[in-house]
């Protein structure tokens, strides 16, 4: 597709761009939390004027309170894929597999196997080995290579066996920025009766996935990283809902994610607000529409449609704001870079390194200093780091990038890194 992404257009719709007082330099921290976008600011402050109450009651405004929470869901489902009752909103994704390792817990008995990797953020895999051990089942790791940091499938298949019941993956890593086959990665979990748990939170910003062609059982991710609320969407298909223990209330019956695996009380209006981002797509869609949009994406076409022609858009603007970095980081011996240094295959605009003389703490100041607004750490993946033979508690310095990134940033981001590497 030729089509470039019209940022400037972009970026009227993120209001942290339009008040200098709000950051000056350029933003380069989107995998910690996005920007939120316009629509989904509307309806959150919409929601607190005009429906903040107990939703549900027949009269005026509870009523219309429960439609715009059940028409949020309802986007949501849509862009992803799958059916209303599939999607649940939790309070974050972190707190959406903690309920999740619950069940598993009661679910998995002696014998049974959990494939988990030594690659994701600690909240796709912490509570869920814990609870396997609690199970007396055996958890297998699924290790990335110590040079690169990524994860190859072929160590995949070797644990794979008839006793897996679970395999638990990340469908993008959030330090390296390697983006997994995550529809092979489910067929070979499948291909021995294993259920699959994704976590899509570093690749949902990028690209809305469309779960039901994924295949995936269950699959997360967090809507603050994809430019609307603080909460975690969880898709559990309802073969898995059937199968799993339910963790809701015992007069919940009903087999919906929200009844049966979130727990917790619901933010009405953050849920309300949630499908703000697809009327964002929608826009961006018809903005960026071609003579086709009826049949390829755009408001007169499915919400799925609008949802892959703009991530497809995303994607070649992303690719080409990390292209750069890549090469430069590839030219560079004063700094070792995790993953790929291919721009165009499995990879999210997200860089990780660590300076092989500074500390990261250090280079990272200076970076701010000069308007770079970077971050670093381990983020939540220590033992990644420890596998690459990072020492997690110095961490390594994140780049990282989202579609309304501009290639200027990546410039002035480049010319700060060549003067202080
Ligand atoms: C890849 C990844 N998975 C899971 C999480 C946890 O998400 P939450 O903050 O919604 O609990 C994060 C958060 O940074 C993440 O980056």
């Amino acid at each position: 597709m030729s089509r470039t992404l019209d940022i400037p257009f972009v970026r009227q719709h993120f209001p942290m761009y339009h008040e200098p007082q709000n950051f000056s330099g350029h933003f380069f921290d989107s995998a910690a939390g996005s920007f939120p976008c316009t629509e989904t600011i509307d309806a959150l402050a919409g929601f607190y004027r005009n429906n903040k109450l107990q939703p549900g009651n027949p009269f005026s405004p509870s009523d219309a309170g429960m439609e715009k929470m059940l028409y949020s869901k309802h986007r949501w489902a849509n862009a992803l894929g799958v059916q209303t009752h599939e999607i649940g909103f939790g309070p974050s994704t972190s707190q959406n597999t903690y309920v999740l390792a619950h069940a598993f817990s009661q679910w998995l008995t002696k014998g049974d196997e959990v494939i988990v990797t030594n690659c994701d953020h600690e909240s796709n895999t912490g509570a869920i080995r814990r609870a396997v051990e609690q199970a007396g089942a055996t958890v297998r790791e699924w290790q990335v290579d110590a040079a690169t940091g990524l994860l190859l499938e072929e160590d995949l298949s070797k644990l794979l066996n008839a006793s897996t019941k679970l395999v638990c993956f990340p469908h993008a890593s959030n330090v390296t920025g390697q983006k997994t086959d995550a529809k092979k990665i489910i067929e070979m979990a499948h291909a021995v009766g294993a259920l699959t748990l994704v976590d899509g939170v570093s690749f949902a910003p990028h690209a809305i996935p469309d779960v039901d062609a994924l295949g995936a059982d269950i699959y997360v991710f967090s809507l603050y990283k994809v430019y609307s609320v603080h909460l975690g969407i969880m898709v559990i298909r309802q073969a898995t809902q059937e199968r799993l223990p339910k963790q809701g209330h015992f007069f919940k019956d009903v087999i919906d994610v929200n009844e049966r695996f979130v727990p917790a009380g619901p933010d009405h209006a953050q849920i309300a607000a949630a499908g703000g981002v697809i009327d964002y797509i929608e826009t961006l869609a018809a903005h960026h529409g071609d003579a086709n949009l009826s049949d390829s994406g755009g408001p007169n076409g499915t919400v799925r449609d609008a949802c892959e022609f703009v991530s497809s858009l995303w994607r070649q603007h992303e690719t080409e704001l990390v292209r750069p970095l890549l090469d430069f980081f590839k030219n560079k011996n004063a700094a070792r870079m995790l993953g790929s240094f291919d721009a165009d295959t499995y990879r999210c605009p997200l860089v990780s390194f660590r300076p092989n003389v500074d500390s990261c703490a250090d280079v990272a100041h200076m970076l701010i200093d000069q308007g770079q607004l970077v971050s670093h750490g381990h983020f939540y993946a220590p033992r990644l780091l420890d596998a690459v033979g990072i020492d997690s508690q110095s961490g390594v310095i994140r780049i990282s990038m989202a579609h309304y990134n501009s290639h200027n940033d990546v410039a002035k981001l480049i010319q700060s890194l060549d003067s202080l590497l």
